[in-house]
C-alpha cells in the first residue's frame, strides 16, 4: 500500500492533479497495486487566509509518505518569493531532495519549435542539483532604498552536495543506456572556484566508478545554443541548481511546451521522500476554465510511479500519453488542444486500456 501525499496547490494545480489522480486510479486498477492519498492544502489561498506558508509539522508529516504529488505553487495576490521559497524550496531543502530530474523528450505528434526536428532528435535528461548553489539564500542587503544600496547573494557548493548529484547523474546515464555520455554544464571559464569543484568531482567520480560513461563538458551559455542547434547531441546532462533551472525551461519549449514538461525533486537515499510536479506554474489566467493541459502532471505521475518501483505502470502511463499526443491532440497549448482538461485525462485513461 503506497502512501501518496497530494499538494494540488494554486491556480490550475488542482485541475491538472485531478486528471493525474484519475490516471493513477486507472493504472493501479490495471496493474493491481494499492495506494492511499492524503491531500494537503498548502498554497496561496491558505497563506492569505492564515498567514502561514507551511505549518510547523508539515515536513515531519510529509516524511511519513512514500512520495509527494505536487500541482503548482504561485498566487497573483502574494508577493513573489513567499510561496516559492516558503513551500517549494522549503520542501526541496528539508526533505533533502537533492536531485531535480527533468527529462526532455519530444513525443509523437507534438509540434517542435525547432524546424525539421522530430522525436528522434529531442530525447535527453537534465539532472539539476536541487539543494545548493544560488538557491540557498545566503546574503543580504544594506542601505536599502538609498543610492548606496548594496545587495549580495552568494551560491554555496559543497563537495558532498556536488558529488552525490554527479553520482546520480552517472547512474541515470548508465540506466538510459543511450549514448552513454554525461555532459557537465557549468561556467568553468568565469566561475572558476565553483567550476573547478564541479570539474574535479565530475572527472574523479567518472574515472573511478563510471569508466563506461563518456565524459563531456559544455559551458552553460553554449548549452542553450546547442539545445536549439543540435538537441540530438545530448544524452544526460548534470548541472548546478540555477543553470539547471534556466536550461530546463528552454528544454521544456523544445519538447513542446509547459503542457508536457514534468520533473521530479528526488531524494534517492534510502527512506528519502521525493516529490513530482509539472514544471509549469499555476497559470492564473487559465484557472477554473478546464482548458489547461494536464499531460505534464500526468507525465509527472509516470515519473512518480517509476520512483515507487512501479516501472511497468510508469511505462504504460507514458505510452498512453504518447498515444494521446500522437493521435488526438491538435496542440499542447492551453485552450488549443481540441479537448478540455478533463477530456484529455479521459483520453489517457482510455489509451491505458
Ligand atoms: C522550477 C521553478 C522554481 C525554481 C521556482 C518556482 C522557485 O522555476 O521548479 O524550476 O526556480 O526552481
Ligand atoms: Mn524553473
Amino acid at each position: 500500500m503506497y502512501k501518496i501525499a497530494v499538494i494540488p496547490g494554486d491556480g490550475t494545480g488542482p485541475e491538472v492533479i485531478a486528471e493525474g489522480l484519475k490516471v493513477l486510479e486507472a493504472v493501479a486498477d490495471k496493474k493491481g497495486f494499492k495506494y492511499e492519498t492524503v491531500t494537503f492544502d498548502y498554497g496561496g489561498e491558505r497563506y492569505l487566509a492564515t498567514g502561514e506558508v507551511l505549518p510547523a509539522d508539515a515536513v515531519d508529516q510529509l516524511r511519513s509518505f512514500d512520495v509527494i504529488y505536487l500541482g503548482a505553487i504561485g498566487h497573483p495576490d502574494v508577493a513573489p518569493g513567499i510561496l516559492e521559497k516558503g513551500i517549494l524550496l522549503q520542501l526541496r531543502f528539508d526533505l533533502d531532495q537533492y536531485i531535480n530530474l527533468r527529462p526532455i523528450k519530444l513525443y509523437p505528434g507534438v509540434d517542435c519549435p525547432l524546424k525539421g526536428r522530430g522525436p528522434e532528435d529531442v530525447n535527453f535528461t537534465v539532472v539539476r542539483e536541487n539543494t545548493e548553489g544560488f538557491y540557498v539564500g545566503t546574503g543580504g542587503v544594506m542601505k536599502k532604498g538609498t543610492p548606496d544600496e548594496t545587495a549580495i547573494q552568494t551560491g554555496i557548493n559543497t563537495r558532498k552536495g556536488v558529488e552525490r548529484c554527479i553520482r546520480y547523474a552517472f547512474d541515470i546515464c548508465r540506466k538510459r543506456n543511450d549514448k552513454k555520455m554525461l555532459t557537465l554544464v557549468a561556467k568553468t571559464n568565469v566561475l572558476t572556484y565553483v567550476g573547478d569543484l564541479w570539474w574535479r568531482a565530475f572527472n574523479e567520480v567518472g574515472e573511478a566508478d563510471y569508466p563506461d560513461i563518456k565524459r563531456d563538458y559544455a559551458h552553460v551559455d553554449a548549452t542553450t545554443m546547442w539545445f536549439v542547434k543540435n538537441p540530438d547531441y545530448f544524452d544526460t546532462l548534470v548541472t548546478p541548481n540555477l543553470f539547471g533551472d534556466i536550461i530546463t525551461d528552454l528544454g521544456a519549449m523544445i519538447q513542446g511546451g509547459m503542457g508536457i514538461a514534468a520533473g521530479g525533486n528526488i531524494n534517492p537515499d534510502p527512506g528519502g521522500v521525493s516529490m513530482f510536479e509539472p514544471i509549469g506554474g499555476s497559470a492564473p489566467k487559465y484557472t477554473g476554465k478546464n482548458v489547461i493541459n494536464p499531460l505534464a502532471a500526468i507525465c509527472a505521475l509516470s515519473m512518480l510511479l517509476d520512483e515507487l518501483g512501479e516501472t511497468d505502470a510508469a511505462a504504460s502511463v507514458e505510452a498512453a500519453v504518447m498515444k494521446v499526443t500522437g493521435t488526438k491532440l491538435k496542440s499542447l497549448a492551453a485552450g488549443r488542444m481540441g479537448y478540455s482538461t478533463t477530456e484529455v485525462g479521459d483520453l489517457v485513461v482510455e489509451a491505458l486500456a
